[in-house]
């Protein structure tokens, strides 16, 4: 068995920022930050919850910092917390300035609760691994 360093982080999305996501500002629209965020936090919590979720709740979304045409951004999330039901995401957004491997920025930041639901979209008890039986 080899040991293998600690990569870099991986985003669960990335995305550029096209002219056709600005405000009348001409900075990105907060409304599509929050799109991907939306997509970014799904994804993580699907790890956790490979069946069906819909999101009940976005809470402290902080934008820190503009986004530009061009930026790459990245979306890294975290599990905070695994419910009956609901699985709680944290997650941050990072822009490279105009092109991949730009300065880096936190932009945005935001935390969002998923609920794990059936056919009928009413909340479903999250499956959980069996642990391990001692011997
Ligand atoms: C998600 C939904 C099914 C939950 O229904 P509900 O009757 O509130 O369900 P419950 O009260 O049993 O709560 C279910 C879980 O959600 C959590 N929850 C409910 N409202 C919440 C809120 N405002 N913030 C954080 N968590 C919340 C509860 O804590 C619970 O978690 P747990 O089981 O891990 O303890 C319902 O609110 C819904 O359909 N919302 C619309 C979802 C949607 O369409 N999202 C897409 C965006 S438009």
């Amino acid at each position: 068995m080899s040991d293998v360093a600690p990569g870099p982080r991986m985003p669960a999305i990335r995305v550029v920022m096209m002219p056709k996501d600005t405000n009348a500002l001409g900075t990105i629209f907060g409304g599509v930050i929050l799109s991907y965020i939306d997509q970014a936090g799904a994804v993580e919590a699907h790890r956790t919850c490979p069946g069906r979720i819909v999101t009940v709740a976005m809470r402290e979304v902080v934008f820190h910092a503009p986004v530009f045409v061009g930026d790459l951004v990245s979306l890294f999330t975290v599990t905070r917390r695994v419910g009956t039901t609901s699985v709680t995401v944290a997650v941050e957004v990072e822009a490279e300035r105009g092109r991949p491997g730009g300065p880096k920025v936190k932009v945005t930041e935001a935390e969002l609760v998923f609920v794990h639901v059936g056919q009928d979209g009413r909340p479903l008890p999250i499956e959980r691994p069996e642990a391990p039986s001692g011997g």
